[in-house]
Parts: structure tokens; C-alpha cells; sequence
């Protein structure tokens, strides 16, 4: 394959649009089938957009509930949830459930800058900043579960805390460098504190489930729970950003922790268009993909359901890093005219005849 099938084609013949379904019935078909099926939303246009309900009856709010948007500054820890509530709300009055996402997120602070805790931390004497940044994490979960008790029932506590590549060692990411390894731990331990109603997640970025990495992750997990450590699931994100997960090996990965006594979930799923260009129909070849993903999910009765991370191909972080994802990204249902893609009725197939 020549390099240039990196940047070229960036355009495919949309077949899907001679025959888009005036109406489609996957949100309601999941909820009958006890399933979780949701997308990540920006903001509120996503949420009131027509086909929402159609197609979903779950949401994650992509950033609204992050650190770095809720809490306005670090040293009075003072918070603005207007943004996040209005989302959370408005969900809620939909009859959809909400996930929570996330609460402790060294790389949105490491890579994203949003906050960056190293340079607030480096105001401060080196003696201080390990007990600063302890409390400011424990003091954020509690602050922000005991805001949203009774609204959010599940809630993505510790997000990635793995290196991205590599065999599985644990990322030094800002709350592994101040506060130590046990960060994970303390951060856990203090959300079953805060709230001991919730389902406590810790979600990670995987997706090959054979490797060294996922072993890693699967042993972290497994002393995680013999330690008595509090914990109810495992989010599984599989973004296929450069290669597509062969489905069967996610079953297989699914009931491992099932068998822990762990609910999962696949919590951030997307597969970019370009990794379909050697099929005919590469939209189909994708949606094909998305329903054998979700297959895997509703053959183990410990999965939760699946979320998709966008709502339309209309935004990704993705076209954010046009240098390490060139387009086409386009991973969502809906196309970039909110135009329902062949996954959807694929995908709504299953319902027909699962579970
Ligand atoms: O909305 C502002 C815009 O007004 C401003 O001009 C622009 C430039 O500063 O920033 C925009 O906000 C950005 C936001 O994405 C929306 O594009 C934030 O800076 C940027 O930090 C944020 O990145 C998010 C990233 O997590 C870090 O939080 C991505 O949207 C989001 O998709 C990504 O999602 C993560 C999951 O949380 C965890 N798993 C991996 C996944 C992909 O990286």
C-alpha cells in the first residue's frame, strides 16, 4: 500500500444516500432489550437534534463534566456547571442516562493542557505540591459526585491510566507523578465515599485485547478487585484509529472481567472511515464492523451497551489532529449532513433478533 493511501482518497461515493430510512427505531429497540446505546455530545444542538431519541437512549457529555470545564480556578477550587448542567438536564428530561466522564484524566491535563496542573503546581514548593494535588483530586470527585447524586448513575471515575503504547506500564501522568501509583486507588476508594450509589468505572483505551497491554490492563484490573478496592465496571473505548479490533477477541476480553464480577461497556467506539478504503462500499464496510461490535456486547449479558464518541462525522477530535488522523475520519452514525449511515440499520437489525 503506497504512502499516499494516507492522504488519498479522502472522498467516497455515498451509495447509502439512495435509500436513507425516513425514521429509525435503535433507541427504542435497545431499551427494550435492557441495552445502553449513546453517543458523546459537544453541546446542546447534538441533544436536540430530531434523530437523537431514533437512534439513542444514552449520552456521555464528550467534555462538559471534565476538570478542565467545570472547574474555573484551581486555587478556589470554585466551579461553573451552568454548561453542564444545562446538558445533564436536558438529557435527563429526555429520558436518556447519562454517563459521567471523567473525573480523574491525566492526559487532558498532560496533553490537552485543559487544566494544565503541572504549571499550577510549579507555583507552589516542591513539598507542597504531592498533598495539593491529593486534595484537589479527592476534593474534585466528591464535589462533583455529591452535585450530580440521583442524575448521574455511572461515572468513568479514572480514565486512562495506562502508557497509549507499549506493554501495559502505568502512564506517568500528572496524578502518577504527585500523587503516586496509588493514585488509582485513592481515587476510587473516594468516589465510593462521595457516593456509594454510583457505578464506579475505571475506562481505559484499548483496542487489541491479545497483546501485552491488554494483559497489563486485565492484571491491574484483576488486583484492583482482589484487593477489595471499590470498583462496579470496566469501560473499554475501542477507538480504531489505525487498525480495526477483530470483534471476536473483544467477546473474549468482555468475559474476563465478567467473570472478575465486573459489568463492562464499550464507551467510546469509533472506526475511522479510512480504515474501510479497500472495500467496495466502505460505509457499509463500516457499518458492518459497528454491528459486529455490538454483537459482541449484547453476547455478554455483563456489557452495558455501547456509545459511540460523536454524534455526526460533522465534528471529531479527530479532524482536530488532521496530521495523525487525515481524513476520511467520518466515524459516526450520522454523516456530515446528519444523514443516517448503513450502520444504523444494521446495527437496529440486531435487536430483532437478540436477546
Ligand atoms: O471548544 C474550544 C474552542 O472554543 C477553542 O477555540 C479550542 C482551542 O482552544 O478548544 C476547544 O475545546 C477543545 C475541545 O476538545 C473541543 O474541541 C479543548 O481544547 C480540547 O481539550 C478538547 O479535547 C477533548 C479531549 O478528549 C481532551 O479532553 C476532545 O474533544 C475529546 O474528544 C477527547 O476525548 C477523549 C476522552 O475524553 C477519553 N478517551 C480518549 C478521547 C479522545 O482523545
Amino acid at each position: 500500500m503506497s504512502a499516499l493511501w494516507i492522504y488519498y482518497p479522502r472522498e467516497y461515493i455515498r451509495s447509502y444516500l439512495a435509500s436513507v430510512p425516513e425514521t429509525v427505531s435503535l433507541g427504542n429497540k435497545a431499551s427494550l432489550a435492557g441495552v445502553n446505546v449513546g453517543a458523546a455530545v459537544r453541546d446542546m444542538n447534538q441533544l436536540n437534534d430530531s434523530r437523537y431519541l431514533q437512534l439513542y437512549n444514552s449520552v456521555t457529555p464528550e467534555n462538559a463534566l471534565k476538570l478542565g470545564r467545570v472547574m474555573t480556578d484551581l486555587d478556589t477550587q470554585t466551579y461553573d456547571f451552568e454548561e453542564a448542567d444545562a446538558l445533564v438536564n436536558h438529557a435527563l428530561a429526555m429520558g436518556l442516562n447519562v454517563r459521567g466522564h471523567a473525573l480523574v484524566f491525566g492526559k487532558a491535563s498532560d496533553m490537552f493542557k485543559s487544566p494544565d496542573l503541572d504549571a499550577w503546581l510549579e507555583q507552589y514548593p516542591e513539598t507542597q505540591r504531592s498533598a495539593m494535588l491529593t486534595q484537589l483530586m479527592r476534593q474534585h470527585i466528591s464535589v462533583m459526585l455529591q452535585h450530580y447524586r440521583g442524575r448521574i448513575h455511572t461515572w468513568d471515575v479514572v480514565n486512562e491510566v495506562l502508557d497509549l503504547f507499549g506493554n501495559g506500564n502505568i502512564e506517568k501522568n500528572v496524578f502518577q507523578r504527585y500523587v503516586g501509583e496509588d493514585y488509582i486507588e485513592i481515587a476510587l476508594r473516594t468516589a465510593k465515599e462521595a457516593d456509594e450509589t454510583i457505578k464506579i468505572v475505571l475506562n481505559e483505551q484499548l483496542n487489541n485485547y491479545t497483546d501485552n497491554r491488554a494483559e497489563a490492563f486485565f492484571e491491574l484490573i484483576k488486583s484492583l478487585v482482589e484487593r477489595g478496592v471499590p470498583l462496579d465496571g470496566v469501560g473499554l473505548q475501542a477507538h480504531n484509529l489505525y487498525s480495526l479490533t477483530p470483534p471476536h477477541t473483544l467477546k473474549a476480553y468482555m468475559k474476563r472481567f465478567a467473570a472478575l464480577g465486573l459489568s463492562v461497556e464499550i464507551t467510546e467506539l469509533e472506526a475511522r472511515l479510512k480504515l474501510f478504503s479497500n472495500f467496495d462500499d466502505p460505509y457499509l464496510a463500516q457499518g458492518k464492523f459497528y454491528r459486529d461490535i455490538t454483537q459482541q456486547c449484547l453476547d455478554v449479558k455483563a456489557c452495558l451497551g455501547v456509545t459511540f464518541w460523536g454524534y455526526s462525522d460533522e465534528t471529531s477530535w479527530m479532524n482536530e489532529l488532521p496530521y495523525l488522523f487525515p481524513v476520511p475520519n467520518e466515524p459516526y452514525l450520522l454523516d456530515i449532513n446528519r444523514k443516517v449511515k448503513p450502520a444504523v440499520s444494521l446495527i437496529e437489525s440486531l435487536f430483532d433478533s437478540n436477546r
